[in-house]
């Protein structure tokens, strides 16, 4: 599907297919517990979100330098760019890196040196999220917010991600408090495998722009009234949502529920290169299982531009 879209949820290190795995391992001398992409591809298969994570964030220790960063962010926006992504927002986990001793500069500076001529080489205009990882605490978040300082003239906007039951987006009040000071935009992972209890508080506590997934909102009529009402979007990703087994399969998930109460939705990959599909891949899945319209899809690209961070005269241009 290369209905021009933005999208808005993707982690970058999401985006590293098994072939740049292999190729960043050889060449940083990183030993892996597999020998081939083959290898590799076939533990694609997932019980949760956990089970995915645990891969995930085995397989990033393979990116060392700024250069491996630059590979990853192109070969994405290429990959993106022809499935009609006009405009990307991309997560990225700090975190995972500064805990391998990968230091943030090699990272940021890596990811710029992609993003920075993503329009003119990709036709792509991009942000840059820097995402907290939640099961590590909030104290590790203000940490992470410290060593952010340096970059921030390059980053876009914080948000939260990992892991999420028992790891409460209130928890987390102070950091966004100061990202929000700092003239960041707000987003949170929330209600993916948590309840609708952690959306509410994404919203009240946080104050997020938007919500990413979000989709666990279904189980709470007041709280889908609320997301209707604010038309405060979700970041839905479907074909993610199958992989990790949050539903059951593509034609039970409840997205039209939630484009029936008025919620302003769009569709996303979330981690392409493990979930089977780019985002045209998923306009493409939910035409297929959930039987969208192509004006319906019309609809998802158009809402995607409407909740981006783009300034309105460029997001008026797409509409
Ligand atoms: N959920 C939470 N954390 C993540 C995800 C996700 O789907 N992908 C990468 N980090
Ligand atoms: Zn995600």
């Amino acid at each position: 599907m290369s209905l021009p879209k933005a999208e808005l949820h993707v982690h970058i290190e999401g985006t590293l297919e098994p072939e740049l795995v292999m190729a960043c391992a050889q060449r940083n001398s990183v030993d892996l517990p597999f020998r081939s992409v083959e290898e590799l591809r076939a533990r694609y298969v997932f019980d949760d979100l956990q089970s995915f994570l645990d891969l995930y964030y085995l397989a990033m220790d393979v990116l060392q330098v700024a250069r491996d960063f630059t590979e990853v962010a192109d070969g994405y926006l290429a990959r993106a760019a022809a499935q009609g992504v006009r405009h990307a927002e991309i997560f990225f986990d700090p975190q995972a890196h500064l805990v391998r001793g990968v230091p943030l500069r090699e990272v940021v500076d890596g990811l710029v040196a992609s993003l920075r001529t993503s329009e003119q080489r990709f036709g792509v205009s991009t942000r840059l999220i820097a995402c907290f990882l939640r099961d590590k605490g909030p104290q590790a978040a203000e940490e992470t917010w410290e060593a952010l300082q340096p970059h921030l003239e390059h980053i876009d906007g914080v948000g939260l991600d990992s892991a999420e039951v028992g790891y409460p987006p209130e928890d987390f009040r102070g950091v966004f408090e100061r990202a929000r000071a700092a003239g960041l935009h707000l987003v949170a992972h929330a209600g993916e495998e948590g309840p609708p209890a952690y959306v509410w508080q994404a919203l009240d506590t946080l104050g997020v722009e938007r919500v990413d997934h979000g989709v666990r909102s279904v189980e709470d009529p007041e709280l889908v009234r609320r997301l209707a009402r604010d038309r405060t979007p979700l970041t839905v990703c479907p074909l993610s949502n199958v992989r990790l087994r949050t539903v059951a399969a593509l034609d039970e998930h409840r997205l039209p529920e939630l484009v029936d109460a008025g919620v302003l939705a769009t569709i996303n990959s979330d981690d392409p290169a493990y979930f089977g599909g780019y985002a045209g891949d998923n306009f493409d899945a939910v035409q297929r299982d959930l039987g969208f319209s192509d004006a319906a899809l019309r609809e998802f690209a158009a809402n995607s531009f409407r909740a981006s961070f783009l300034p309105e005269e460029q997001r008026a241009a797409y509409l």
